[in-house]
This record gives C-alpha cells, structure tokens and sequence, in this order.
C-alpha cells in the first residue's frame, strides 16, 4: 500500500481552484462548476432525485435512436442493474457522426507518432469515413451484432478507428494492452471467444519495434476459433508474417469499402465492450461495459472533471489497453465533439521532456498522467519542464494509484505552474467512470486526497469486519458505493457469480471497490490502497495469484507468493518468494530464469523486482500461505507482525527477515 499520505488528512494545506480558472479573462467561459454550493446543488441532485438528474444529462450529452422511457432498474443487492433499459442509440454515432455532420474539419485525433516531429492531425470527416470502411470490412467477415473482436494494437488513430468500428456494428470489442505476452493474449483471445483479432505488423516505443503481429501469431496458435488477422501496416517491415487467407492487411480491405456504413442501434444495456483487469485469483476476469450508461459516464465526468469546453485539447497518456485510454483518449472526448491526443511513445523519447514539450506543440489544455509518470520525471530535474512553454495548460489530472503528497505539490508547482487545477481521479475498470474526484473549478484541493464523490455516487466506508456503515467524518475502513451508477460494469464474460462474489455479496446492498479509505474531518476522502491480493505497479493492477500461477509454472518451483513491496517510483513493485523442488540449487542463473518466465508468460508489466528463494513460506498449521507476514517484512515492518499464534513453524521468521534485508 502507498500510505504516504496516511497522516495527513485533515491538517493538510488546501489549494483553492486557481482564480483564472474560476474568473476566466479574455472571453473564456467560466467553468461548469465554479463553487463548491454548485457542486453540492448537483450532486444532492442527482442522490436525491436521480430520475431528473440522469434524465437530463442523458439527453444533453447522447443522442439516441430511441428515446428511454426508464432510467433505471435493479439494486446492488441483486446485480441485475440496467440503465436506460428501453433506449436505443449507436455509441460510433454519438462519437464520430454528430460533429462529423456539424463541422468534418473539427479535429478528433492529433496523433503524436513515436518519432518526435511527425504529428498528424485526424479530422471526424476523416475518422467518420475511416471507422465506416473498416466497420464494412469487419461485415464482410460476417461479424455481426454480438460478435467480439480482439484488439492488439500500439496507440495510434487506428486503434480507436477499430473500437469505433466494432461499436458501428454492435460488436463487442475487447483491447487487450500490447504489452502483454503471447499467452496472456491467448487466455483473453479464447476467454472472450473472439473469431477476429486486428493487430498493426509491429509497434514503435522510443525507437523499438514491437512485435505485435508475430506475438498473435503465436498466441492464435491455441485459439482455434479466430477466423482472421487484420493487420495494420505501421512500420513496413517486410520480415513479419503474414499468412494469408487468414491475415488480411488493413490497407488493402478498406480500400473495397464503400467509406459509408450506416450505425446499428442498439440496446443501451447492449455490450460495449469486455476489458480484462486482474482479480484476486489467476485467471483475469472480462469485466463488461455496456453502451448507454457506459457512454454517458464517460462523457459527463469528463466534462465536468476536466472541464472540457470548445477548442479545447485534451491529452490522457493512458495506454488505450486499459480503461483509462478507453474512457479518456477515446469514447470520453469523441463523445464531447472534443480534440483528444494520441501518444504513441514513452515519456523520455527522446528526453524527458517529451510530455512538455506535447503540451507546447499542441497548446494541449488539460493533461492527465499517473504518478508513477510523475515521479519518474521529476527525477530528472524541473529544467526539462521548465524551457517548455505550458501556458495553456487549465488542469492538470493523475490516476491510478494515491498520489504522495510531494509528487502532487510538484506537478501542481513545476508542470501546472501553481496556475491549473490538480484532479486527483480515483476510480477503477469496474467503475468505467470517475466515482472520487474535484471539480477544477469548484473543489478546494487536498495534495493525495481524491476529494469528494462525483455526481451520482453515493459513498460509503465500512467496518472490514463488520460490514458495519461508519457514519460521520475521521472514519478509516474500506470503501464501499451504495447505489448503482451508469457506467458501473454489470458483469464478468461469462461468469456472473464471480462478478457478485467479487463486488457485491462481501457487503451485501453496497458495491465493494477493494480499497480501503478514510473519510477526514473536513469529510475529504483518502484512498489507502488495496485491501486484497491485488497489487498495484506503476498504476497497473497486477493479481500476485497471477503472478504466483506463472512461476510455479516452471518446473524448479515448488511453491511461490507474491507480495507488494513499497516503492519509491512505481508505488509497489512485485516481490516473488519461491521454495524449490528437491534437486534444485538455488542460485542467480535460476533466479534470472524465473523472472524471465514470469515475463514471458504475463509480460514484462509483471516483472518481479525481487525474487527470493526462501527454504520455506510462512504458513498456517493447516498449510496456508500467510501472506501478511510477507508484506510487513517487505514493508520493513517485521516489528508490527501481529497474531503470529497461526504460523505453524515461528523459527523461520528470522530466517526470512535475513534473507528479505539481504535481497531488498
Ligand atoms: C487504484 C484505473 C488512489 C485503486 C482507473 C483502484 C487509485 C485501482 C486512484 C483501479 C487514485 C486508481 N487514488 N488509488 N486517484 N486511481 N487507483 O482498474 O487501488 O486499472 O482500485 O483503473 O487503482 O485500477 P484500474
């Protein structure tokens, strides 16, 4: 867990929204939300009488085919939440034709290429025409309605040109991040049942190809029911594979195509997409988003959280292979008519200052990065921000993991220039949306507190153990949403039980995010981290039973667990413990054969950043692992071990702390 910002709470400085923002001068529009009575106005609103709230803001920011007559139905207790279940509308239609048929000029897409200098801007006439032609061509392989298709792409337009074109047809998309290894691949490829995967021939990050035509390749191998390979030409490297019938390129495709393909409406609780995330077990779950709820999640916090206005360009560095790219660079912006950037390469391409150096070329209005982005670049020093002109910055956004305090204070300061909102935006996969978040305009921020609620979400925080609602301010516990929201997941692919085992029947009648939190006297809301086996590396959830299945999967390895230990730039990095079979010496040429397995079977993402070989594992006397004791020794916390009367054998304790202090 980053507890950092553990102690500080209530005490901390409060930064108040930036008088230019508030105040806007040269005939700029004042925020959405520009005091926090306007935010209460709202969000009391939308608690109290939520059928008037979504109503409205569902009509304001979507257009549908048919109109709902519902707003909601079904309750946490029983997981069959359903939004807008009677309307129908076509998430493409929303997100590429509504301006393409007010303004094609408008820019959808400024695409920053790998290689610094060779931006190139997509327009929604152009990303109409080329989501139309790919849509027809995904027809033409006879996917219909329904039907999933597999994503493995670098950032680059086409990526979100293929989710479009899946949501034309109806056709659930499932991404998966191309960092991810061949079998990693597969597991999802087969899990979703998907019969076409679109792939470019490779990646560029700083400079490296990345193989991603010939990591499908093997992948499919044990996916007998993909059909075809439509393969992007992004580099032109003329030594890659390519198997044809089955592969099909890009280019030559859409080149058939009529560049017009009409939208099919669907259901607003039809599937949008699956997105695999990392749970508690190995097996990673297909967590479900639909299209009306999801859409409209997408949209609002967007415009709210980020204040997005015309002309604006926004920027989310985020990885189109998880949620935050789907709701950020793609579906959130298009969904406002906005201009979103595509960043295809690393922050320090060429140098550290290829971030800033985005923000000045672009005149990028609002920027949104993790902290383990932040951290890594104020490393390098401020110079590298410093000789970038970030003048036209308004607000400044970080997710996925808490944000220390010192991090925030320097993003704010040096990247924001102590001129722009800071939000810190806690939410998850499941949540589609953000669920804890300030308001640029309107919320007085807390350096590591994710703040206040967004519209709509109704918070609680709970007794671990009891289940118990704590009432009042300076409450700790774990954290819980009592109501359903649109762009809630309504599902796991193919596994509803797990998705009520997971979220909704630990505390019965509330939504259960696995963190824990606590809500300060001023009623500010601290996240504290997970509370289950996930751990969170660089603001990307790794499951340690993941981790600990690809180990064991080598055949030296008797047992393995897998903590979290702190860390200085990613927050957590993976701490692998291995007992070897009889027969095995334990020594650093099979150590580096270990960490090598785990990346070639989940990818590099999950890359133990110390592996130990240990004689024994702390265990129960009934033979489980106790991983807690694990944590506190990594955390350098032996001294707090707790009820140790379950460990079956306490001599291996000190065994353990020796063999920690010399490996960390
Ligand atoms: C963590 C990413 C603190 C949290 C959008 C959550 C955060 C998990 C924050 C979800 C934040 C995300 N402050 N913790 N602002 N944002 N988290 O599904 O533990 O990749 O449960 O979604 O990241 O990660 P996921």
């Amino acid at each position: 867990m980053t507890t950092d910002n553990q102690d500080h709470s209530a005490q901390t400085e409060i930064y108040q929204p930036p008088a230019r923002l508030v105040n806007p001068e040269g005939g700029r529009e004042k925020p959405w939300v520009s005091s926090m009575a306007e935010y209460e106005a709202m969000y009391n609103e939308s608690i109290n009488e939520p059928t008037k709230f979504w109503t409205r803001t569902a009509n304001e920011m979507l257009t549908w085919d048919k109109p709902f007559t519902h707003v909601s139905h079904g309750s946490l207790k029983e997981g069959n939440m359903a939004w807008f279940p009677d309307g129908q509308l076509n998430v493409s239609y929303n997100c590429v034709d509504r301006w393409a048929m007010k303004d094609p000029n408008r820019i959808a897409f400024v695409y920053e290429a790998d290689e610094p200098g060779q931006a190139t801007n997509v327009t929604y006439g152009e990303l109409l025409s080329q989501v139309c032609s790919l849509a027809n061509v995904l027809s033409s392989f006879g996917l219909r309605k329904g039907d999933t298709v597999a994503i493995y792409m670098p950032m680059i337009p086409e990526a979100a040109v293929a989710m479009l074109a899946c949501a034309r047809l109806g056709l659930i998309h499932t991404v998966v991040f191309a960092g991810f290894s061949s079998s990693s691949l597969a597991e999802r490829v087969a899990d979703a049942r998907a019969r076409v995967v679109i792939t470019a021939d490779e990646g560029l990050r700083g400079s490296r190809p990345i193989r991603t035509k010939a990591i499908v390749d093997e992948a499919i191998q044990s996916c007998p029911e993909v059909e075809k390979v439509l393969v992007f030409r992004r580099t032109g490297n003329e030594s890659v594979p390519f198997n044809a019938p089955r592969d099909v390129w890009w280019h030559e495709a859409v080149a058939a195509q009529r560049p017009y393909c009409p939208p099919v409406p669907v259901n607003a609780e039809d599937p949008l997409f699956l997105l695999y995330t990392s749970g508690s077990t190995g097996k990673p779950k297909g967590v479900v988003h639909t299209s009306g709820g999801y859409l409209l999640g997408a949209a609002l916090t967007l415009k709210y959280v980020f204040d997005i206005h015309d002309n604006d360009v926004f920027c989310c560095t985020a990885d189109i292979g998880w949620i935050t790219g789907h709701s950020y660079v793609v579906y959130g912006p298009l969904a406002l008519g906005s201009t979103s950037v595509i960043f295809e390469s690393v922050p320090t391409y060429p140098d550290a200052s290829r971030y800033w150096k985005l923000v000045e070329d672009h005149k990028i209005t609002q920027f949104y990065t993790a902290p383990t982005a932040i951290r890594a670049l104020r490393r390098h020093g401020d110079d590298f921000v410093t000789k970038c002109d970030l003048s036209s910055l308004r607000v400044i956004g970080s997710v996925g993991e808490p944000i220390n305090p010192d991090a925030w204070t320097w993003y704010n300061e040096v990247v924001g220039g102590s001129r722009c909102a800071v939000v810190d935006t806690y939410w998850q996969t499941e949540t589609g949306s953000h669920v804890i978040t300030p308001l640029p305009g309107a919320t007085p921020a807390k350096p590591g507190s994710a703040t206040f609620p967004f519209f709509g979400v109704e918070l609680a925080i709970l007794d671990p153990t009891t289940g118990a609602e704590l009432e009042g301010n300076d409450v700790s516990g774990v954290l819980a949403i009592k109501r359903p929201w649109p762009s809630m997941a309504r599902t796991i692919a193919g596994d509803h039980k797990r998705f009520l085992e997971t979220y909704l029947k630990p505390y019965p009648g509330y939504y259960f995010a696995g963190d824990g939190a606590s809500r300060d006297a001023d009623g500010y809301y601290w996240i504290r981290g997970r509370v289950d086996d996930v751990i969170n590396v660089s603001g990307h959830r790794m499951s340690t039973a993941e981790v600990e299945s690809a180990l064991i999967g080598h055949h030296a390895v008797a047992e393995s667990a897998v903590v979290g230990a702190p860390d200085e730039l990613t927050g957590q990095a993976i701490c692998a413990f291995v007992t070897l079979k009889d027969g095995f010496e334990a020594n650093d040429t099979l150590k580096s054969e270990l960490v090598k397995e785990v990346r070639t079977r989940i990818g590099p993402i999950a890359t133990p950043k110390t592996l130990i070989l240990v004689d024994e594992l702390p265990k129960t006397r009934s033979g489980k692992i106790i991983r807690r004791i694990l944590r506190k020794v990594v955390a350098g916390e032996a001294d707090q071990l707790g009820d140790l009367s379950t460990l079956s054998d306490p001599s291996i304790l000190e065994i353990l702390i020796r063999e920690v202090s010399l490996s960390l």
